[in-house]
């Protein structure tokens, strides 16, 4: 069969798009304290961004959870039956994604992946390259932000008797506040079957210099990356934000467990967007939160898994300990 063949593409009609966008911006940079959702991170050049953060000698995340795969794949994968579906939320580049692929089709001919991405260009480069590799690969991709993409996804009938291994790999769930994470796993629970498994890859708790490291690098990666925020905003919504007058800051609430993103300006100053039709001004010092990042402890791990209808059947830790691979399964 062609690679095109084997590859469909599911776009969610509007989520994520310029509609969503200039609503989202306007509602956040209107409230009080200022914010801005993290899914406007991942547009193309927010995507290569955090590709380069991925790779930086502070970030230990992609990694640590590299490690995990590499070493346990064949375990990880071990309770699946032999008819198997690999679901992904937040695929991005699904480089670690190839160590259970060989793991899956060790004793499998062939597989159906589904990964959903808000990044339409993320799924198509990423599906390019496995279905290159992967000739007995089927790739129905869906370009939609998680609750769409899991709507979509209920909706793709599955092979008779398959069972469903769902990714949600990278410390993705960091995102979420605690109660929000659950209440999201409990509705990935509800599409899954008793037979199904879910891989949660989630940065534990550990010493805040590490990881106020790993989320403002020496090269300012992550300080780009926060940036490029602002830069989306002048690009797309004709935005006159002065970048250079906004610094980047990342903070670790320790009781909180969780990282803390800010866009924090630099002077007293005033910024139009054109395409919202609104004036806005900054004080010196005021922030702009752009992102949580949370971090979790082996109970909170447990905690999270019982609070969506899940058990901890396996876990798994790099050498050093810094991060976790579980394997939920429906309780
Ligand atoms: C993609 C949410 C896992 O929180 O570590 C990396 C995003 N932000 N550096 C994370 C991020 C700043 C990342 N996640």
């Amino acid at each position: 069969m062609t690679d095109a063949a084997r590859f469909t593409l599911i776009r969610h009609p509007s989520s994520g798009g310029a509609v969503d966008f200039a609503r989202d911006v306007h509602a956040g940079l209107t409230a009080t304290p200022k914010r801005l959702p993290f899914p406007y991170f991942y547009d193309e050049e927010g995507s290569r961004l955090f590709e380069a953060i991925c790779g930086l000698p502070e970030y230990y995340l992609t990694r640590a959870e590299a490690e995990i795969l590499g070493r346990h794949a064949g375990a990880i994968v071990a309770p699946l039956p032999p008819s198997v579906e690999l679901v992904e939320l937040g695929s991005g580049s699904a480089t670690k994604t190839r160590l259970l692929l060989d793991a899956l089709l060790a004793r499998r001919p062939s597989l159906r992946y589904l990964p959903i991405d808000i990044s339409e260009t993320m799924l198509e480069e990423s599906a390019r390259g496995l279905l290159a590799d992967y000739p007995s690969l089927q790739v129905t991709a869906i370009a939609a932000e998680y609750r769409s993409g899991l709507r979509i996804l209920q909706d793709q009938p599955r092979a008779e008797d398959s069972a469903r291994l769902v990714l949600w790999l990278g410390s993705n769930v960091g995102n979420f506040h605690r109660p929000d994470a659950a209440r999201f796993l409990a509705e990935v629970r509800a599409t899954m079957a008793l037979r199904d498994r879910l891989l949660l890859g989630a940065d534990l708790r550990k010493e805040r210099t590490v990881l106020e490291r790993a989320y403002d690098d020496a090269a300012g990666v992550t300080a780009r990356f926060n940036l490029n925020l602002l830069a989306r905003i002048n690009r797309e919504l004709g935005g006159h934000f002065a970048v250079d007058q906004f610094r980047h800051l990342a903070r670790y609430d320790e009781p909180a467990g969780r990282i803390e993103m800010y866009l924090v300006s630099e002077r007293d100053q005033a910024a139009r967007i054109d395409g919202l039709g609104i004036d806005l001004t900054f004080a010196a010092g005021e922030r702009i939160h752009t992102e949580d990042s949370y971090k979790y402890s082996q109970g909170e791990l447990a905690h999270l898994a019982a609070a969506a209808g899940f058990t901890v059947e396996d876990q798994w830790m790099d050498e050093a300990g810094r991060f976790a691979v579980s394997r939920f399964a429906p309780a």
